[in-house]
């Protein structure tokens, strides 16, 4: 059984299928049996595209007793409804962010998870890409001595100059927190561990967006969330972080993440991507220099915290985009607009494992030594 591949069911297959799709036919611990949309043709042309033997509905696929575990790739207000339904019908189930758009379907989740004796894991994967897992190892060797601060910042001026449809960005479960703040805050969680509180202030800059980007130019979008987001996190390990994240910023020259030691700083690089550079500055060196990568997987590689959810499953380890991880991310994400409505510090009652660090030396396509 522990050689058996986990056999995994996509359900949602619009734009960022396509990616996934590449990457779980590298990994050996698992194998795409089925695709499912709820407009069937979708998953018909991602099946003939990548040879996955099984495509049609969801309910098909809920039914199917071939596949272990549903990797759930619809838009975000279907996360929880998917995502329930597939541990209902007694599959693992690994999420597209955000885990769910309230707290209440999230923990959902994870209790039903416990419950069945499931695994729940979600998005983002990026921190198990070499860029992050190498600013990992350095902070693990103490090579910027213990942890004092963090920044982070996502600033850009909104979605609506390119994405098709970008009305979704402007409403509830949309802004920038829940569309980009996953990334950065489950990079954050990874190399600092679980926050303890947060506070923050969030402001709706312009109330209307126009569209620029075809076919929709012209059309109006009420915006219903704010735009912009300003937190501070207080960690458990006692590390305080600064995080940005904003919609309405023509231009900046902000750093993507930067963490700060007793003994120097260590430059995170973009953590929606896998790759590098990481550059530290010791204070003993007294200069910047770029350091070299220590771990695989720098390209395109999401998908990854899917593969690793299948090695947990086949050797009783715990996977480390963990459901825990995911609903911690959320719970951050709404403290954060909270604490600016209430004007006060709100304290977390959830909380995570600091996922491990991937090994050195692991073979393409293996994530255990
Ligand atoms: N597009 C990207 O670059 C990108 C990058 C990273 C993460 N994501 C995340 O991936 C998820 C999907 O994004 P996308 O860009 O692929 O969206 P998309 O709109 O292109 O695709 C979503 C698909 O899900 C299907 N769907 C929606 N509700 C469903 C339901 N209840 N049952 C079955 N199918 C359903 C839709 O028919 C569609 O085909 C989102 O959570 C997004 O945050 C997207």
């Amino acid at each position: 059984m522990a050689s058996m591949p986990v056999r995994v069911g996509v359900v949602g297959c619009g734009v960022i299928s396509g990616a996934y799709l590449r990457i779980l036919p590298t990994f050996e611990a698992l194998e795409v049996v089925a695709c499912a949309d709820m407009q069937e043709e979708r998953a018909r042309a991602r099946a003939a595209e990548f040879n996955v033997p099984k495509a049609g509905s969801v309910v098909d696929l809920l039914a199917d007793p071939e596949v272990d575990l549903v990797l759930n790739l619809t838009t975000p207000q279907a996360h929880a409804e998917v995502g329930l339904a597939a541990l209902e019908a007694g599959k693992h189930v690994y999420n597209e962010k955000p885990l769910a758009v309230s707290r209440e379907d999230g923990r959902r989740m994870v209790e039903l998870a416990r419950a069945q004796n499931l695994l729940l894991g979600g998005a983002p994967d990026t921190f198990m890409g070499v860029g992050i897992q190498t600013v990992r190892k350095l902070l693990d060797d103490g090579a910027i001595g213990a942890p004092i601060a963090a920044t982070a910042f996502m600033t850009n001026h909104g979605h609506e100059s390119w994405h098709p449809d970008p009305a979704f960005y402007y409403q509830a479960g949309g802004g920038p927190m829940f569309d980009m703040g996953p990334y950065y805050l489950t990079a954050l969680v990874a190399l600092l561990g679980p926050v303890r509180r947060v506070t923050g202030s969030a402001r709706i800059s312009f109330a209307e967006r126009t569209i620029t980007s075809q076919p929709k130019a012209g059309t109006s979008i009420a915006v219903e969330v704010p735009t912009h987001v300003a937190g501070v996190l207080d960690f458990e390990c006692g590390a305080v972080a600064t995080i940005i994240t904003s919609f309405d910023v023509w231009a900046a020259n902000l750093p993507r993440i930067e963490l700060y030691g007793a003994a120097g700083t260590l430059s995170v690089p973009d953590p929606n991507t896998f790759g590098g550079p990481v550059r530290i500055y010791a204070a003993e060196e007294g200069a910047w220099r770029e350091v070299p990568l220590t771990h695989g997987y720098a390209a395109n590689s999401r998908g990854i915290g899917v593969a690793d959810m299948a090695y947990a499953l086949r050797s009783g380890r715990p996977h480390r985009a963990s459901g825990d991880l995911t609903y911690h991310v959320l719970d951050i994400m709404h403290a954060f607009h909270e604490a600016s409505e209430q004007g006060r510090h709100v304290m977390l009652s959830s909380t995570c494992a600091r996922p491990t660090a991937l090994p050195l030396g692991l073979a393409e396509g293996q994530l255990d030594p």
